[in-house]
């Protein structure tokens, strides 16, 4: 075993020649604009081939953080690290042109005076033959071979915005910044699109760093999701435990309708009308929010002025009066007021569920979907 040279422009943190180093690094982040922190303190590691979002509210700091990385924005401090080489610090900055960093932004503007090809190839080096094979290459796997010789007018949106992509990957990029790329498009085309875009960002097995303001899309799109808000990373992780263990309520409900109940602290338990919550390290007297998504109500018939017995998974049914019913395509919403509090309840039934307004009815919530946080945390 080696161990690895010393490199001024390593950064420390990878102990073995054979732990490769990410191939982009940010770390500690921050930009400020008139004196507020608008990134704050933001790190992130992204492998080659991996796709992370960046996901957040509009405002947050999500475009910021891509123009750093991108260099046409200057870091108040913080450094950037691609292949675990220092590419920009408050001092030492290579240029944006040299960083090899494909972008995409939501307004791609292709150049309208030149053709589908001269487009793809605008940032290609080399011999006219091997631009024309590459440009070829890409155009087919966007399935526009046939439009090799056509001007961006001749195209839909959707087939321009394919273009884009084309053009930003046929320099084989490391990095590739994506801010909100999608957003233009109409719903119908989108998704294919995305999926499209996402088999050949990792056949070209760049780093991907995907601004999105919609959690459906980072759900679809990522393999990690770093979620933010004002200006700071608030939880990063897989999509499925970004979903399942959100940080905060606002986590909670960034990704969905939620529903909450208000209790408090009593010997580590919050007591509810669904019965009772771990509530453990809160101290008694700290008043939480007990957070739920509507998928994870589930509705019962009334039997004779009865709900279904309590169990572990379900806790304790609460009756509640049906409100109104809405048929939304793939699941029926169903508003009850509950006759705990008189509090509005929604749960969310696949496929058709409409039962008339003023039936009762007895809810009861799966317990390990809820989440308890201290009030205004
Ligand atoms: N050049 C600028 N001057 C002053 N404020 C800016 C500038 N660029 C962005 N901001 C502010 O910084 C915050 C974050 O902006 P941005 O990074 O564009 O957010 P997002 O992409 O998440 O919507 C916003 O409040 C925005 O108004
Ligand atoms: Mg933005």
């Amino acid at each position: 075993m080696t161990s690895a040279p010393a490199d001024p422009q390593t950064p420390s943190g990878y102990p073995t020649a054979d732990a490769r180093p990410p191939r982009l690094e940010i770390r500690n982040l921050r930009r400020f604009f008139d004196g507020r922190a608008v990134v704050d303190d933001v790190s992130l590691q992204i492998e080659a081939g991996q796709v992370m979002c960046l996901l957040g509210p509009s405002g947050c700091g999500k475009s910021t953080t891509l123009r750093m990385i991108a260099g046409v924005e200057m870091q108040d401090s913080g450094e950037i690290y691609v292949d675990g080489k220092l590419i920009c610090d408050t001092v030492f900055r290579v240029p944006p042109e040299r960083r090899e960093i494909g972008l995409i932004f939501q307004d791609f503007a292709l150049f309208p005076h030149l053709s589908v090809a001269d487009n793809v190839a605008f940032g290609l080096k080399g011999s006219k033959d091997e631009k024309r094979a590459r440009v070829q290459e890409l155009l087919s796997k966007v399935s526009l071979a046939q439009y090799i010789d056509e001007f961006p007018h001749q195209l839909s949106g959707g087939e321009q915005q394919r273009v884009a992509l084309a053009r930003a990957l046929a320099p084989k990029p490391r990095i590739m910044l994506m801010d909100e790329p999608f957003s233009g498009l109409d719903n119908r085309l989108r998704d294919g699109i995305r999926d499209e875009t996402l088999a050949l960002l990792k056949e070209e097995d760049a780093a991907v760093l995907l601004v999105t303001h919609e959690p459906e899309e980072a759900m679809r799109m990522a393999d990690e999701i770093a979620l933010m808000r004002a200006g700071k990373i608030v939880q990063q992780g897989a999509p499925y435990n970004v979903y399942t263990r959100p940080a905060d309520r606002a986590a909670v409900s960034f990704f969905s309708d939620t529903n909450v109940l208000r209790s408090e602290v009593n010997g580590a338990l919050a007591q509810t009308p669904f019965g009772q919550f771990l509530a453990p390290g809160l101290p008694d007297g700290t008043e939480v929010d007990i957070v739920f998504r509507p998928q994870h109500v589930k509705i019962d018939f009334d039997r004779n002025g009865r709900g279904p017995n309590p169990t572990a998974t379900d806790g304790v049914a609460a009756r509640g009066v049906v409100q109104r019913a809405r048929f939304l395509g793939n699941e029926s919403l169903v508003e009850f007021r509950m006759d705990f509090d008189g509090c509005v309840l929604k749960a969310t039934v696949p496929n058709v569920f409409l039962p008339e307004a003023g039936r009762v009815m007895w809810l009861t919530v799966r317990r390990d979907r809820c989440f308890v946080f201290p009030t205004g945390g």
